[in-house]
């Protein structure tokens, strides 16, 4: 199969199993702990059918979607996600570059291997910046700054990392810094040509934006190690408090699952929050995003913006977060396969695919626009005994 055959997510993800070591493909698949967390946020969605609405003589379906006062052209973004350098050298930028051609929002992942400052020439008005909060907070708020500056509209911190997870995949396979070349390892990667070339001309990537805080001359070794002593700093509402005093744009919050979460940060005067339990990444038994949704758009859907990502395999995922009350739909591994699997037309094949599942889906249910998504369409059992 070719990406030009690909139809679905199934089909990126077997290119990108094909294209990747073992190595690298279980880093993007996997979960934590059991990984029970991954199939609960696909059955969840497929426990949530959708119920049409026939003869409304609908003309075309239009996705166009406001968010944070710009209109986007579907109701669905790209989720950062770290390392992507690993599994295409240049990836992330690849993204965003397909997201700003589709007009999507791109969120840069916190440990990419691009910088703030080259998203905000390659993607100024669709890339969004994902900060992982540092222990110390100078470099913090130095990347938030360069954020600023760059010209980027919002800010989205990540609270859902506050330990780095069991990641059992991770640790057979010898993902550690350095990456552990067992002959295993090395033969894989021998059957995976494509990458090797790449990997072996370009090396580990870097996670540039935490360039300047390492020391001179510093590896991509030394620089995830700064990283990874940084990124699981004790993050407060305190924290949250301060980026609100000093960024000046839309400020959004990732991880947040409890309704009393989702309260102060409303109270706190966040513009949004992304409902999201890390693609089951980090809390193996937490519920999927999509069964604490309802909760917090009851809480606070008429106060701040409600994103959700974790799970999206099918278009009719997005619709059903959408009819649940979610104003915006994010994907992770979806568009990641994508670029790994064929580079910036793998992550535009990912976004067609989407498109046009969500489009079909909608016209199936009688929705002409993203507006008409709503209770309407959700499946409400009647007792057994009417
Ligand atoms: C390989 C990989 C790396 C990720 N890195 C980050 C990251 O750097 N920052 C972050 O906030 N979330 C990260 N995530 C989580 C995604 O942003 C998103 O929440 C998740 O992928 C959504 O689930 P899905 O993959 O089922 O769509 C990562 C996910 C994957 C698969």
């Amino acid at each position: 199969m070719s990406i030009d055959n690909a139809i679905n997510y199934d089909d990126l993800r077997k290119l990108a199993k094909l294209r990747l070591p073992k190595i690298a493909f279980d880093f993007i698949e996997g979960g934590a702990d059991d990984e029970v967390g991954l199939d609960r946020n696909q059955q969840a969605f497929r426990d949530t059918p959708l119920v049409p609405r026939y003869m409304r003589n609908i003309n075309g379906v239009n996705q166009k979607t406001e968010l944070f006062g710009r209109t986007y052209d579907h109701p669905f973004g790209i989720s950062p996600t770290g390392l992507i350098g690993l599994f295409r050298h240049g990836g992330d930028l690849m993204l965003a570059a397909a997201a700003r051609d589709a007009n999507i929002p791109f969120v840069m992942s916190g440990s990419a291997n691009c910088t703030v400052e080259e998203l905000g020439k390659t993607a100024p008005e669709h890339g969004w910046f994902q900060l992982y909060a540092a222990r110390d907070e100078k470099i913090s708020e130095d990347m938030i700054r360069r954020a600023d500056a760059a010209g980027l509209s919002t800010l989205v911190v990540t609270v859902d990392v506050p330990v780095h997870s069991n990641r059992e995949r991770n640790t057979r396979n010898g993902f550690t810094r350095p990456l552990k070349m067992t002959l295993e390892t090395r033969l894989d990667a021998l059957g995976h040509p494509g990458w090797l070339a790449e990997y072996l001309r370009h090396g580990m990537p870097v996670i540039s934006n935490w360039l300047p805080y390492a020391k001179a001359g510093a590896s991509a070794d030394d620089v995830g190690n700064l990283v990874s002593e940084q990124v699981t700093a004790p993050l407060t509402w305190d924290n949250v408090a301060r980026y609100r005093e000093i960024w000046p744009r839309n400020l959004v919050i990732k991880g947040i699952m409890h309704v009393e979460d989702a309260i102060k940060a409303a109270e706190l005067g966040v513009d949004g929050i992304v409902v999201s339990n890390h693609g089951a990444r980090q809390l193996d038994r937490s519920p999927a995003s999509i069964e604490v949704l309802p909760g917090i758009v009851a809480a606070v859907g008429d106060r701040m913006t409600i994103m959700l990502d974790s799970g999206i395999q099918r278009g009719s995922d997005i619709v059903t977060a959408l009819c649940l009350g979610a104003d915006f739909v994010f994907t992770g591994r979806f568009t990641l396969y994508g670029v790994s699997a064929a580079a910036k037309p793998g992550a535009v094949k990912a976004i067609d695919i989407i498109d046009r599942e969500v489009g079909l889906v909608m016209a199936q249910l009688g929705a002409p626009d993203i507006a008409a998504l709503g209770e309407e369409f959700l499946y409400k059992p009647m007792p057994r005994n009417y």
